[in-house]
């Protein structure tokens, strides 16, 4: 069992999946590899795995824990967006099942190093992959109040972006704000906690998701990723994708409603010119969400969606 991180919703995860022996699956985002862990056990005693993370530590973490599964797991350090180019070369050029669970995990949370986490004192830097793109402090001390403002509504649907950004705006004139706790410190001072329940979340966590998401180019990436993922798939084969706000459950809902449709002539068009075939339909609840039983065991599963979606024959 994987300690620190619990994978979500894993057994409708491994039922959707259906692994089986001889089964192809690819884990676009292995992290601490608890789901791949059961989908190897359940596709004994030949079944593989192909582990992708944009995050070294996950790749070495995760390849040490799992040894015992030996050559039925590959992983390679890359982007998901690079699904199309990473998946034949590492041999699974079509593929039974694909699972996308979409943002953080446990253990980069807890990095104090990494700045994912409010209370933390580190640089306040979020990338997945420290060798690409800018740190969320340069962000911050490079947007003007405009940008940030849009950034925090954009990505965070954050009510309060103007103002939070003005103050970013003025603090950062006497000193940058550089690590996660000065951050969650300056928003807790604009946006004071609601009382009630909903003053449980923290106020900073629209503007920590919002740098994450531009830190990552998370959408960009995700909307890269689904069509690759439909055409690795063998007729049949299913993906899976586990998202944990609305921006991300959205962009995946329309995008299997888009498959499902096929066609994208204008509905003005008496026939059909586009030639596009539906390539999807979806599989169970739309969206399946975790029971109380399994929020009270993590909460970081509250706000998880999953959807399943089967590929149609060509
Ligand atoms: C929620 S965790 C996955 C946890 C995993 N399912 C488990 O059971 O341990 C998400 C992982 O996806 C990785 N990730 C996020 N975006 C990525 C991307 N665009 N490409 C590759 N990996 C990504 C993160 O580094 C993180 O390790």
């Amino acid at each position: 069992m994987e300690e620190g991180h619990l994978p979500v919703l894993a057994e409708e995860v491994v039922t959707m999946l259906a692994p089986r022996p001889g089964s192809l699956h690819v884990d676009c985002t292995v992290g601490g590899g608890g789901h791949t862990e059961r989908i190897l056990e359940a596709a004994s005693p030949d079944g593989r795995v192909l582990g992708l993370d944009a995050d070294p530590a996950a790749i070495a973490r995760t390849g040490a824990r799992l040894a015992r599964f030996g050559d039925r797991l590959v992983l390679r350090r890359a982007n998901f967006q690079e699904l199309g180019d990473v998946a034949p070369p590492a041999g699974f050029p079509a593929v039974d099942g694909i699972l996308l669970d979409l943002g953080l995990s446990s253990h980069q949370l807890a990095d104090a190093g990494r700045g994912f986490g409010f209370r933390t004192g580190g640089p306040l830097d979020m990338r997945f992959d420290a060798s690409r793109g800018e740190p969320a402090a340069a962000l911050l001390a490079r947007l003007d109040e405009a940008s940030l403002t849009d950034l925090f509504r954009r990505y965070g649907e954050e009510p309060q972006a103007r103002r939070i950004a003005r103050a970013i705006v003025e603090a950062r004139r006497a000193a940058p704000v550089a690590t996660a706790g000065e951050l969650a410190a300056l928003v807790e001072r604009v946006v004071p906690r609601r009382p009630g329940p909903r003053g449980r979340t923290h106020p900073a966590t629209r503007v920590f998701q919002a740098l994450r998401i531009a830190v990552n180019g998370e959408l960009e990436a995700l909307e890269a990723v689904l069509p690759a993922a439909v055409s690795l798939l063998r007729p049949g084969g299913r993906l899976v994708v586990l998202s944990y706000h609305s921006l991300e459950d959205r962009l995946v809902k329309r995008f299997v409603a888009a498959e499902r449709r096929g066609c994208t002539c204008p509905p003005s068009f008496p026939v059909c010119v586009c030639g596009r075939a539906p390539r999807l339909r979806p599989v169970g609840p739309q969206p399946a969400v975790p029971s109380p039983e399994e929020v009270a065991a993590n909460p970081r599963a509250r706000s998880a969606r999953l959807r399943t979606a089967e590929r149609l024959a060509a």
